[in-house]
């Protein structure tokens, strides 16, 4: 008897060590991949769709594109939609995050002529994930804003949110019988501080940080009206969740000194916080000690007033706790020192963050991408973040991806390195009770990498972009991949 309960206690000591070493996704949680409609599909001009803000662009000024390409073909996934989906089943994945393109099936963006074959793609699309029970997950915004809002002023026009929540209304009444999972925005910063503010990205505005927080303002009551339509028109029969997908790396101070904490948290705020806090936090609006600094820096440069706007109080009542999940981009991390920052000279006049003070160590790896390194345990970090400020909300990481050059071709050493330390740091968050519910790997395959053109490839599938057929193809990475999800494990 006694020998038996040795026995047993020595088989469930190394049980639990297995366990320890084996740590395991749970069988509900989401395995994704996240592509967006300009960088893959293509067709830009076919069957009706509207000319967006990256057409115009890569049109009217191609040398703005690292290697003078564009997304007109791009992976021509409007044609390839059936082999898209096909990858998908070879990985395994459980959903797939995609998005629509707005002027595809509103031609010029406003909702009065809505376009069927446009509608017709998208249901297709939708209807293959659905035969191979992937969970589609659909993004309304994904930066390719119809040009003739855009000629309007696009979110610098008080009037964007209801342009939105009219496309919103479109997209909910067409596809949410069977699309559960609807994002808003992605990534808020990238289209106001780089779209509108600096020239990163299109409409390449460079109207310094007064675009940025215009943008800021009219996208979050945006998002907040489509939001409320869904919650209260939608919901209620359709039973999905909306959300908004906010990029959030890691800032960190560089040292533990108290400047460089205010430091961090200033940048963090300026980064993300500014679209984060009024939708996710108890008291609304901008953060405060953001707000304090601009107005700070406002009255510096001889400003009466601050320059950023605030929202009325119907206003802040109107986005507080508009979100069903906290939709968050993550790919890397920097270090954030205050005296880079005052070292720095001269500070551009109206960068309100801490854009000149941060650097990542020289031994964090890196990528073909000048601002992609791997960071230790970020995923962690930003999410245990975001965790305690915001109350826990549900999580899902909605990208997170590693950038090779083209010519590294399939044998991905650095993305499967990249992809097996994400595994751990989430695995870290769901030890820790963060609630979070999925993970997309950015990207399915190889795309339209913005500015970059296609030096910069994202995919566990390589695209042969010389090939008309676009004839996609696995890296290793894409077979790591497929085997943690199949055993919900790192290592297996
Ligand atoms: C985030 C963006 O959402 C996506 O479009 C982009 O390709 C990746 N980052 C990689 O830069």
């Amino acid at each position: 008897m006694k020998l038996l309960v040795v026995l047993s206690l020595v088989a469930v000591a190394c049980n639990a060590s297995i366990v320890r070493h084996q740590r395991r996704f749970p069988d509900d949680f989401l395995f994704g991949t996240a592509t967006a409609s300009y960088q893959i599909e293509g067709a830009w001009n076919e069957d009706g769709k509207g000319e967006n803000i990256w057409d115009y662009m890569v049109h009217n000024t191609p040398e703005v594109i690292r290697d003078l390409s564009n997304g007109d073909i791009a992976a021509d996934s409007y044609h390839n939609y059936k082999r898209d989906v096909e990858m998908m089943r070879e990985l395994g994945l459980d959903a797939y995050r995609f998005s629509i393109s707005w002027a595809r099936i509103l031609p010029t963006g406003m909702a009065n002529e809505v376009n069927p074959a446009g509608i017709a793609f998208y249901n297709n699309y939708i209807n293959e994930m659905l035969k191979y029970n992937i969970t589609p997950m659909a993004t309304l915004y994904h930066w390719d804003l119809p040009q003739k809002l855009q000629d309007l002023g696009g979110f610098a026009n008080p009037l964007f949110s209801d342009w939105f929540e009219d496309y919103a209304r479109v997209v909910f009444e067409n596809f949410g019988d069977r699309v559960k999972l609807f994002i808003t925005f992605n990534e808020p910063r990238e289209i106001c501080y780089q779209g509108y503010g600096g020239d990163l990205k299109a409409p390449i505005l460079n109207s310094t940080a007064m675009g940025t927080y215009l943008c800021a303002k009219h996208l979050v009551i945006a998002h907040a009206k489509a939001y409320h339509l869904y919650n209260k028109e939608f919901k209620p029969t359709q039973g999905g969740q909306c959300g908004i997908t906010i990029s959030v790396n890691w800032f960190g101070p560089a040292t533990d000194s108290a400047e460089d904490q205010f430091a961090a948290e200033i940048k963090r705020q300026g980064e993300w916080g500014i679209y984060a806090h009024p939708i996710f936090s108890s008291e609304g609006g901008f953060p405060k000690e953001f707000s304090e600094r601009v107005a700070e820096k406002s009255a510096q440069q001889g400003y009466r007033r601050s320059r950023l706007p605030e929202f009325t109080e119907e206003e802040k009542e109107l986005v507080r706790g508009a979100s069903d999940f906290f939709g968050v981009n993550h790919y890397t991390a920097r270090l954030i020192s205050a005296t880079l920052y005052k070292e720095a000279a001269p500070v551009p006049s109206q960068v309100d963050d801490m854009d000149v003070g941060q650097y990542a160590p020289d031994d964090w790896a890196t990528s073909a991408s000048a601002w992609l390194a791997l960071a230790p345990n970020s995923i962690f970090n930003a999410l245990n973040h975001l965790k305690e400020k915001y109350n826990n909300p549900i999580f899902y990481v909605t990208e997170n991806g590693w950038s090779t050059y083209y010519e590294t071709g399939l044998e991905d050493d650095g993305r499967v390195t990249y992809y097996r330390a994400s595994m751990e740091s989430l695995l870290n968050c769901l030890d820790d009770g963060i609630n979070l519910k999925g993970y997309m790997a950015w990207s399915l395959m190889d795309n339209f990498e913005w500015m970059q053109g296609y030096v910069e490839r994202f995919g566990l599938y390589q695209v042969d972009f010389s090939d008309p057929a676009r004839t996609r193809t696995p890296r290793k990475s894409a077979f790591v991949y497929k085997h943690i999800i199949k055993h919900r494990a790192v290592d297996y």
